[in-house]
């Protein structure tokens, strides 16, 4: 059913409709100031405490955290999927959805769209070498050490700066628009006309496993760029982004020999890797790792192993991807940390030889997660002893053979000096409980951190909130913070959908925000931020402060990081594990002395 809508057709839906309007037709709504308040319909409540902005055209209730836009408003009072809601106010509204494009995506058309592509593709990569900009992408590359063979394996190539190279390839041969647009390959400009997507970046297509191409990642040629640093495809009618991983197509055949994958996050972590000789490899970039992933790997291979960057993020990454896989039946390795480096950069100076060393030593992810648990609670304590059993939890139940669950159920009841039985009990609750909470990885990081990482968590959010409330701070945020230099998931996602909505250079609306974030909880958070009226005194400098603040919370460990990767290197286990204490001291240390300078 279903069946697909343009983007800019949602868009000019979401404009015409007035929130207010719809709402009101439901429930009844009294002014209150700039906004409106009402009984919230999505719980049971006596008094108001849901609100409406009509300049912003978002939604939120106070009293159960519910929020969004028109269409979030739509789906949840009829209960009817996106797209269905979408039709629902395109009705309401009168606006007419292109037939020929609703029917959307039938065989012919996904044919259409790879014939597109491998047209693109080709495009891009001459360009590489024929155009004044792709020798500079050229040069970029080599710095990077990827040689020429690699560079035509993986069909690697650069998009010129005009914004209209793309376009006039593909009008010369007689691609329409509509086709153009629906590959993702360009976008509407507010003043009329398109503009290609992807301009004066380094360019990866990314392909199916048949080896299709399907869509595009970009990476802009310069650190000093103020745009993101890399730029997907959007989801089209072939690339479902929770269906396809980097690079599977050629690394599959390795794969299926070895039956044992690496499992990288970015684009040149997996080419450099494949370069040095590890084949047997794949890299999410960027996507966070879903059921249907692991149900594609399954075909291929027994065992992943996680290599991710030793960064904060990076840990979370694998932890959360460790009980996908585990849940997905496959067994799941991870690679000690070995630097806050990426495995790009560690590569080129380890070797394959070196790399594969450190593999030897991967830990059962299970084991990783009981160690970095206990390493980082008092299991002295009652509530030490407490707090590490609950964080395990999720973990545990995501085990599907009962043989290896009872096993670490005793690993862990031993580790921490507690009877199994106990543990079994609180496993036996966790499961009758909701589904896996991944923030229990980390839920109660000790008074000590906990009261600095609430402050960080806390400037990251103001960054977020004044970012919603005036897109003129999105620019000035991105110049020195990229998304993922947030520690707060939520945070950093909807970081990402700012600073790449701005790359368009079109104003940006909170109820536009809405319709790019995946998740129903996110909408909740931003519709929460974006209602709380809050007047900052003096932006620049809140701005400022709060960057700093975040920034600062890394640079202590940098040089503890480089002894830390020697350490391993020559295997002194010893000086390895007191490095690591310090990482924890320190982070704990710099957090407490900053949180003092953090603006409220
Ligand atoms: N990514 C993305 N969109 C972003 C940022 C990252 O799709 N805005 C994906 C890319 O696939 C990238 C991967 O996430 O390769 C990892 O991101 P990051 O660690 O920031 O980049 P690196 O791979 O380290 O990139 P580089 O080495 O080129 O700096
Ligand atoms: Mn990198």
């Amino acid at each position: 059913m279903g069946g697909y809508i343009p983007d800019e057709i949602i868009e000019e839906i979401r404009v015409r409709s007035d929130i207010v309007e719809v709402i009101s037709e439901r429930i009844l709504l009294k002014k209150s100031g700039a906004n409106y308040k009402g009984i919230c319909p999505f719980h049971t409540e006596k008094t108001p405490s849901f609100s409406v902005s009509p300049s912003k055209q978002i939604f939120h209730c106070f009293g159960c955290n519910t929020g969004g836009n028109v269409y979030t408003f739509i789906m949840k009072i009829e209960n009817i999927p996106f797209v269905d809601a979408v039709k629902y106010l395109a009705k309401r509204y009168g606006i007419n959805i292109p037939q020929h494009e609703e029917k959307g995506i039938n065989s012919n058309n996904r044919n259409t769209l790879f014939e597109v592509n491998e047209l693109v593709a080709d495009f891009f990569h001459k360009q590489l070498h024929d155009s004044p900009g792709g020798k500079v992408a050229m040069k970029y590359l080599k710095g990077r050490a990827i040689n020429e063979k690699t560079i035509s394996l993986f069909r690697i190539g650069y998009a010129l700066p005009s914004g209209d190279g793309i376009q006039q390839f593909l009008n010369k041969k007689g691609i329409p628009h509509g086709i153009q647009n629906l590959a993702g390959l360009i976008k509407n400009r507010d003043s009329g006309g398109y503009v290609d997507r992807f301009r004066d970046r380094v360019i990866f297509p990314i392909s199916d496993t048949e080896g299709r191409v399907v869509g595009f990642g970009g990476r802009v040629l310069n650190d000093e760029d103020s745009r993101p640093k890399y730029l997907n495809s959007p989801e089209t009618p072939v690339y479902k982004k929770g269906d396809i991983l980097y690079g599977l197509h050629i690394t599959k055949d390795s794969i299926r020999e070895k039956r044992d994958i690496f499992l990288v996050e970015g684009y040149f972590d997996l080419i450099t890797t494949y370069q040095e000789g590890i084949k047997n490899i794949i890299a999410t970039s960027g996507t966070a790792l879903t059921e249907n992933h692991v149900k594609v790997l399954r075909r291929y291979a027994d065992t992943v192993t996680l290599v991710f960057d030793g960064d904060e993020a990076g840990k979370k990454a694998s932890e959360r991807g460790g009980i996908i896989l585990s849940k997905g039946g496959m067994k799941v390795k991870v690679m000690p940390l070995l630097s806050e480096k990426d495995p790009d950069s560690f590569i080129k100076e380890v070797k394959s030889e070196g790399f594969l060393n450190i593999a030897k030593d991967s830990k059962p992810f299970m084991e990783y997660i009981i160690d970095r648990v206990v390493a980082e609670s008092n299991i002295k304590t009652v509530s030490g002893k407490t707090d590490c059993i609950k964080r395990v939890l999720p973990f545990l139940s995501a085990i599907n053979s009962s043989v290896e669950k009872s096993l670490y159920i005793s690993l862990i009841a031993g580790r921490v000096g507690v009877y199994e039985k106990a543990v079994v009990n609180e496993l036996n609750k966790e499961l009758n409980t909701t589904s896996y909470k991944f923030s229990a990885i980390n839920p109660e990081p000790g008074p000590m951190v906990k009261s600095g990482i609430d402050s960080r968590n806390r400037a990251e959010k103001i960054l977020v909130q004044l970012m919603l409330l005036d897109d003129k701070n999105i620019n000035k945020i991105k110049k020195y913070i990229s998304a993922d230099d947030f520690n707060d998931r939520d945070m950093a996602k909807v970081t990402s959908v700012l600073f790449t909505l701005s790359d368009g250079g079109d104003k940006i609306t909170v109820a536009e925000v809405m319709d790019l974030l995946s998740e129903d909880k996110l909408k909740d958070t931003v519709s929460e931020l974006a209602f709380e009226d809050i007047e900052y005194q003096d932006v620049d400098k809140n701005i400022l402060d709060c960057i700093k603040y975040i920034k600062r919370s890394r640079i202590d460990v940098k040089d503890i990081i480089h002894r830390l990767k020697k350490a391993v290197l020559e295997g002194d286990r010893k000086e390895f594990k007191e490095l690591q204490l310090k990482i924890s001291k320190s982070r704990e240390k710099e957090y407490n002395n900053e949180s003092k300078n953090i603006p409220d």
